[in-house]
């Protein structure tokens, strides 16, 4: 029996629960989150948010170091939408409950690489979980949300997938629905809706080193990918530079805004080296200091590079980063007297599903917002803290649209009637679930080793190998074996890796997030310009899921 809701939103961050929240005065939503509702990336996140609040700022401040962080390919229309939109969507989580740290009666604005202004609206260095349970709250007050805990999106049900005349992600193509699995049954789980969202996050799992939780696996990017939406820019993944380095620590992220606070990278031997690589030193942008950092390590052979707040007062850094302190106290450092080592990892896909200014898909009725989308907010390179803005602002945005297209399809047919059973076919238990964690645990090392920091085309092209090998054998498992969440975000990391590979390899030049040996200049003639990729041929989504069969 198939669940219908008007609005199915698939993730529960940020992006998530902010378009639930505003969408239920209007139809009843269905949030969809393969975990328990708070666990998403916006939970983790610790900066905090950039807006301009400050006296001394402005929006064309903001907009300005938004896109020279971007390397001269972020989308200027939403960038100014983001900036400008920014503070009434803060005042709005403010008037939820949220609360910011405050420094007498402003609020105590903290700074980030390329930032000309303090800006960062920040709850200690636990933002994130401040406005995720203060959204959390919120929902619980609402009568038309029903959630659906450790349920996985597996894919989207389109026009273009029940009929082969239909073209996935044309004008005559929109989303319908799409099949869950209950991790907690193990049944898979028909869900129909009027739109969809996908706000299903990162997808940092990706790589062998990374800040993400573990729900990280590119789930979104897949599903969309598989159904025909357009994709761009994937070649853009964030390294953030300072993540703990300890071998129990799970590359747990030491926040930027502690260098803004005045913390400084040192080599071993004790010696700065930023000042080497930017004017902006410690506090150039990201892609310029995790490349610095990366350089360093291999001329010295080093496992890792300090971060020293020694000179800072204990206090305030007990004060301002208790997590953090007292994380990596839990490791053994004690920052406030002794250097903490810290190397990069992955921490954010700056590409993702192709929207517009309304967060609007090219599959009608398909929404995306926050990292899963792809809005031209952070071009070839996220300015810090801009993405719980992007999310806050694309998913405000999305509500109108949403709402009309719910409010046009109660007069269209009961699509309940059009969409076909899952059935099982004759998919076996796996004899052989070590094959999942040994193709997972290639792909994180191949794309770590070769699609990292540092790109060459030689590289770029034995994981392009690779991946296409693994993809083949994972398909294979997939149809044969019956499915799991393990096995649905094997083959989701492993399409995203290979989205990332194919950006990597197609745009031939050295932009941003993007470094290639062989290409170092930025070919601003050819490549000022988005690198979108859209499976048309349905060479992932036919024939149909042979465990799919119509109604009579
Ligand atoms: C950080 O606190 O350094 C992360 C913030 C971000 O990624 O925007």
């Amino acid at each position: 029996m198939a669940i219908k809701k008007n609005f199915i939103v698939i993730g529960s961050g940020v992006a998530g629960l902010t378009f639930a929240l505003k969408v239920c005065k209007f139809g009843s939503v269905g949030i969809i989150t393969k975990e328990a509702l708070e666990e998403s990336a916006t939970k983790y996140a610790q900066g905090g948010i950039a807006s301009v609040m400050a006296q001394d700022d402005s929006f064309e401040l903001h907009v300005q170091d938004t896109m020279e962080t971007g390397r001269g390919i972020c989308h200027e229309d939403f960038v100014h939408i983001a900036c400008r939109e920014g503070p009434a969507r803060i005042r709005e989580l403010i008037d939820l409950g949220a609360q910011f740290d405050l420094r007498g009666t402003e609020f105590d604005l903290g700074k980030e690489g390329g930032h000309s202004k303090r800006r960062i609206l920040h709850a200690h260095d636990l933002t994130g979980w401040e406005i995720e349970k203060t959204l959390i709250e919120a929902i619980h007050t609402e009568k038309n949300i029903e959630i659906f805990e450790y349920h996985m999106a597996i894919d989207l049900i389109t026009r273009a997938r029940l009929d082969e005349k239909i073209k996935p992600g044309s004008l005559e193509d929109e989303a319908l629905g799409l099949y869950v699995l209950n991790n907690k049954t193990q049944q898979v789980e028909t869900m129909v809706g009027d739109v969809i969202l996908l706000a299903s996050g990162g997808a940092g799992k990706v790589y062998l080193y990374t800040s993400n939780p573990d729900t990280a696996t590119g789930d979104g990017i897949s599903v969309a990918y598989r159904a025909g939406a357009k994709i761009a820019n994937m070649e853009f993944f964030q390294f953030h530079p300072t993540c703990l380095f300890h071998p129990k620590a799970k590359s747990f992220l030491i926040s930027e805004t502690v260098r803004g606070e005045g913390g400084i990278l040192r080599l071993e031997n004790g010696d700065t080296f930023m000042e080497k690589y930017h004017e902006l030193g410690c506090l150039a942008p990201r892609d310029v200091v995790a490349r610095a950092i990366d350089h360093e390590m291999k001329k010295s052979g080093d496992d890792c590079v300090y971060l020293d707040v020694t000179h800072l007062e204990g206090y305030r850094i007990r004060e301002r980063f208790p997590n953090i302190y007292q994380t990596c106290l839990k490791f053994g450092f004690d920052m406030s007297r002794e250097l903490v080592p810290v190397v990069p990892a992955a921490h954010y896909m700056c590409g993702g599903v192709v929207v517009d200014t309304n967060g609007q898909t090219n599959i009608k009725r398909l929404f995306a917002s926050g990292e899963v989308c792809f809005s031209g907010l952070h071009g070839a390179n996220r300015l810090a803290s801009n993405s719980l803005l992007e999310g806050l602002v694309l998913s405000h945005r999305a509500v109108d649209k949403a709402v009309t297209l719910f409010k046009e399809s109660k007069n269209s047919p009961n699509q309940l009637e059009l969409i076909p059973a899952w059935d099982p076919g004759s998919a076996v238990d796996s004899d052989e679930s070590v094959v999942v964690s040994h193709n997972w645990d290639e792909i994180r090392r191949l794309m770590w080793n070769y699609v990292g920091i540092v790109r060459s085309d030689k590289r770029l092209k034995r994981a392009e190998r690779r991946i296409q090998l693994l993809l083949e054998e994972i398909q294979e498992y997939y149809w044969n074996f019956k499915i799991t969440k393990d096995t649905l975000e094997l083959r989701n990391i492993a399409i995203t890796a290979q989205l990332i590979i194919q950006g990597a390899l197609t745009r031939n030049e050295s932009r941003g997030l993007h470094y290639n040996l062989d290409h170092l200049d930025v070919d601003d003639e050819n490549w000022k310009r988005d690198n979108v990729f859209q499976d048309t041929a349905r060479r992932l989504i036919t024939p149909i899921n042979p465990r799919i069969v119509t109604h009579e």
